[in-house]
């Protein structure tokens, strides 16, 4: 998209001032910037200061006859290739959880059909409230995106988690969102979470997997256009937006969901941690104690992967690999023993990768040998640079075919 049209809702929080150098970014990257600012927010920031710095008009109130003839609220909501809220308050995220438009920025929000930013900022205490994390959880059940808050320093003189992100990284994540729907052609298996092996009826042998990163790839496909099967281990995440989610336990349902998913797809991405090992028979009732040592046997689990890569024609195969040690060595083994076509090697003891966080560090492997490590970045960002890795291994073994 050559000049995004980007409508900037505006809250009344601290960090409205942030929300300046946010618009001169975006600007500066070739946006066209349009600001909807809440009665708060125009307390803190002037309407001036944000229509100097985008070159337009600011829209501030739905009743006002000269801006609903000059900007309306409609048209702001149809020109949106992106809207952002930054900052998002508690309040303006909870009437939006709610669905309530009564003012000019929940309107619009309402209104547009453009993929939706919101940005949260505040207290520390405010964020981690139960209320707040449930309206979060509706905005991102609705399909909005929500951006973590930083931590650090907050106005109100609390450290914590709160801070509104950097405008340099909510710029990138914009970029993100208005990345072109270049997955149409697509049937894409996404497995996420783990495997539970039950022992008895209330207990099992898994492991930390929390779905997070199969889940940002399933979302991440689904909203460039791609159809979605989300085969998902039991997880605490709620189902992605427009994909079509399929709930397993164990690893033999996995494997089973997998396969009759795989004849007419195009594409696997396997990010579920399976369990290996199951143990060889449950417990018909609950085991009990008797104070002595137990012994369990465990049997190999089929390997849904290995499988996948024996039986593959036109599909693309992608594998992840979870390591503690010796990750490359490890991952180029798994990628030609399994034989699968791009590996995701994952360093799963580096901070801020692996299991349970929102963050994740890998590297892309390919056949030919070429290892491309990213940094540390958000599972989303990275569920879209495995997407981008995917197409263009696509695009090449197309062109080495013909
Ligand atoms: O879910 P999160 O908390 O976000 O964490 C993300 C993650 C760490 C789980 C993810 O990034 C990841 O690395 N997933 C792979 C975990 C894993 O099981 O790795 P592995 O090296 O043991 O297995 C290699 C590959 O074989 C994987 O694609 C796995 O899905 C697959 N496999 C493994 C065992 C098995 N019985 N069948 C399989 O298909």
């Amino acid at each position: 998209m050559e000049k995004p049209n980007i409508v900037l809702g505006v809250t009344g929080g601290i960090a409205c001032y942030k929300a300046l150098e946010l618009v001169r970014l975006l600007v500066q990257d070739s946006c066209d910037v349009r600001v909807v600012m809440t009665r708060a927010a125009a307390e803190f920031v002037t309407p001036l200061s944000f229509q100097t710095l985008s070159g337009s008009p600011v829209a501030t109130d739905l009743f006002s006859l000269t801006q609903e003839s000059e900007i309306g609220h409609i048209n702001l909501a149809d020109r949106a290739d992106l809207m952002v809220v930054a900052p998002a308050t508690a309040n303006v995220i909870a009437r939006l959880a709610a669905g309530i438009a009564d003012d000019l920025l929940t309107t619009v929000v309402l209104a547009t059909r453009a993929p939706v930013l919101v940005v949260p900022s505040m207290n520390v205490h405010m964020l981690e409230h139960p209320l707040v994390q449930a309206n979060l959880a509706k905005l991102r059940n609705a399909g909005y995106h929500v951006m973590e808050a930083a931590s650090g320093y907050l106005a109100c003189g609390y450290e914590g988690k709160g801070r509104l992100p950097e405008p340099q990284a909510i710029v990138e994540e914009a970029r993100r969102l208005l990345r072109p729907r270049d997955l149409t052609d697509e049937r894409i298996v996404v497995t996420a979470g783990p495997s539970r092996e039950p022992l008895d009826p209330v207990r099992f042998f898994s492991n930390r997997s929390s779905g997070k990163m199969g889940y940002a790839l399933a979302r991440a496909a689904a909203r460039r256009g791609a159809q979605v099967t989300l085969v998902s281990g039991p997880t605490a995440l709620s189902a992605p937006e427009g994909v079509r989610t399929v709930p397993v336990v164990t690893a033999e349902e996995m494997r089973e969901a997998v396969l009759a998913e795989f004849d007419s797809a195009t594409a696997v991405f396997m990010a579920a941690a399976v369990a290996d090992y199951r143990p060889r028979s449950a417990a018909g009732t609950k085991m009990k104690r008797n104070g002595k040592a137990i012994r369990l046997e465990f049997v190999p689990n089929p390997d849904i992967v290995a499988e996948l890569g024996a039986r593959k024609r036109q599909q693309i195969v992608v594998g992840f690999a979870a390591e503690t040690e010796s990750l490359m060595e490890n991952a180029r083994a798994k990628l030609h023993r399994k034989n699968l076509d791009l590996l995701v090697a994952n360093d799963v003891t580096q901070e801020g990768s692996g299991f349970d966080v929102d963050t994740n560090a890998v590297t892309l492997l390919d056949r030919d040998g070429t290892a491309t490590p990213l940094p540390v970045m958000s599972k989303d960002a990275v569920a879209d640079r495995i997407h981008d890795w995917f197409l263009q291994y696509k695009n090449q073994s197309r062109r080495r075919g013909a």
